[in-house]
């Protein structure tokens, strides 16, 4: 009645040139998109309960068995929702919701695949957050402008079978399927052999999907929202990666009877070489470096080690850091050495910015709710880093309580989960709204 009142006596011109006002009126005001919260918290509780720990936490690690029952149970919701599913090759899964035009599609996901020592909510929270912003849709009757299509990758964690982020590599085609199924778990299981084993069944064409924006919701996993007492971290970019493999073989002898100088010790070269690998974040600014994994052969007390093997994680948010490291690393591992040293490189992913439209959506829903908010790079990798490169990509981080993650302890409040799931349907329905 108001706004009829107020318009009546102003010209069309007028009312044209009045319009960008009453939009953001209307957006920062009128729309606090809200999502259903206890519907949201039941279907993570019950996510949780696929793959649980003793210490509450979860270990659903890529194509097991839990795995396959927490890909199922996002399947089973999709369906109840009225989605259409369709299931990639590799196990990919992707909930459809049509929209009213033919206009690119927005994807909206993460992955419900964990770590072996997993909290509950990496990924998961991605994924059951856009079964919710589905869920908004169909609860009220209405098609979104645009399809909306909820997707869970496979294997974003890469622990058991690498590269990590690999479902959403294969969906962007930067791997392909022969890649995918030969990879081998230390126990020499192939993924072709789980995905058989476990039939994880594919099902639809999800080649040819028109995809324009895919936005994820993600937990932080670090430790920057939290003390900076923010809830919502909108994400521009996410730092790069480089995992490689090391292995140093000498010789297993006697620990009583060989002389210093005759060893070939593989313990002590791979510990020096550890070493000078440890001091390289004191010499690239910025340079997080992970010795993650290291294992010895034969592992035995008086025995000198004739193999050790052991992981090296480098991140950096600028390409060329991420290079001189790589460099670096390199020279370390190439010094001469009375030990043979191989190399392997399990995954490398550049860092990548999100497109300006999806990291304002994002800022603008934040916004809207009047969260506090900071724009901020990811410190993990996310399926978002890879498909980025194919779809206007962006992220919604939420708090970590004490920047915990892989790890049982990984906690966030309600209140912040709800906010990361407001934000990211409020961010879809800018993206939904818009004509390209
Ligand atoms: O390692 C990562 O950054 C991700 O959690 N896979
Ligand atoms: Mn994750
Ligand atoms: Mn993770």
């Amino acid at each position: 009645m108001v706004l009829r009142k107020v318009c009546s006596g102003v010209s069309r011109h007028k009312l044209a040139a009045l319009y960008p006002v009453f939009a953001t009126y209307h957006r920062k005001i009128l729309m606090k998109p809200t999502v259903n919260t206890n519907r949201l918290l039941g279907h993570l509780n019950s996510l949780a309960k696929i793959g649980p720990r003793k210490d509450g936490g979860v270990c659903r690690l890529a194509f097991s068995k839990e795995d396959l029952e927490g890909r199922n149970y996002v399947a089973n919701e999709c369906r109840k929702l009225g989605l259409e599913v369709r299931i990639d090759p590799i196990g990919n899964l992707f909930g459809i919701l049509p929209g009213k035009t033919n206009l690119s599609a927005v994807m909206i996901g993460s992955h419900t695949d964990t770590v072996g020592t997993g909290g509950r909510l990496d990924g998961a929270l991605g994924v059951l957050a856009a079964l919710e912003c589905a869920n908004q849709w169909v609860e009220k009757g209405e098609q979104p402008a645009r399809t909306l299509i909820v997707a869970s990758f496979v294997n974003e964690e890469g622990v058991r079978f690498m590269p990590d982020m690999m479902g959403s590599l294969f969906h962007s085609g930067k791997i392909d399927l022969q890649t995918v199924v030969e990879a081998t778990d230390s126990n020499g299981i192939t993924v072709g052999e789980e995905l058989t084993r476990l039939n994880y069944g594919a099902s639809g064409s999800t080649s040819a999907f028109n995809v324009g924006y895919f936005l994820e919701l993600h937990i932080e996993q670090g430790p920057e929202l939290e003390a900076e007492n923010l809830e919502i971290g909108v994400v521009s970019g996410v730092q790069g990666l480089s995992w490689q493999e090391v292995t140093v073989e000498g010789q297993a002898n006697h620990a009583g009877t060989t002389p210093m100088h005759l060893r070939k010790d593989a313990g002590a070269v791979s510990t020096s070489m550890m070493s000078q690998l440890r001091l390289l974040p004191e010499e690239i600014p910025g340079l997080r470096l992970t010795i993650g994994s290291v294992t010895y052969e034969p592992n035995l007390i008086n025995v000198i080690p004739e193999r050790v093997q052991f992981s090296v994680d480098v991140r950096h948010p600028d390409e060329e850091s991420l290079k001189t490291a790589e460099a670096r690393i390199r020279g370390i591992l190439n010094a001469p050495s009375v030990c043979s040293v191989t190399v392997r490189s399990l995954a490398r992913v550049e860092p990548c910015q999100f497109a300006q439209t999806v990291v304002s959506s994002v800022e603008n829903a934040a916004e809207g709710h009047g969260y506090a908010y900071k724009r901020m790079i990811s410190g993990a990798g996310h399926d978002a880093q890879i498909l980025s490169t194919m779809y206007q990509s962006g992220m919604v981080f939420i708090p970590s309580r004490g920047g915990i993650s892989h790890n049982p302890a990984e906690y966030s409040t309600p209140e912040h989960i709800v906010a990361g799931a407001n934000v990211l349907y409020g961010a879809v329905m800018e993206l939904m709204n818009r004509g390209d």
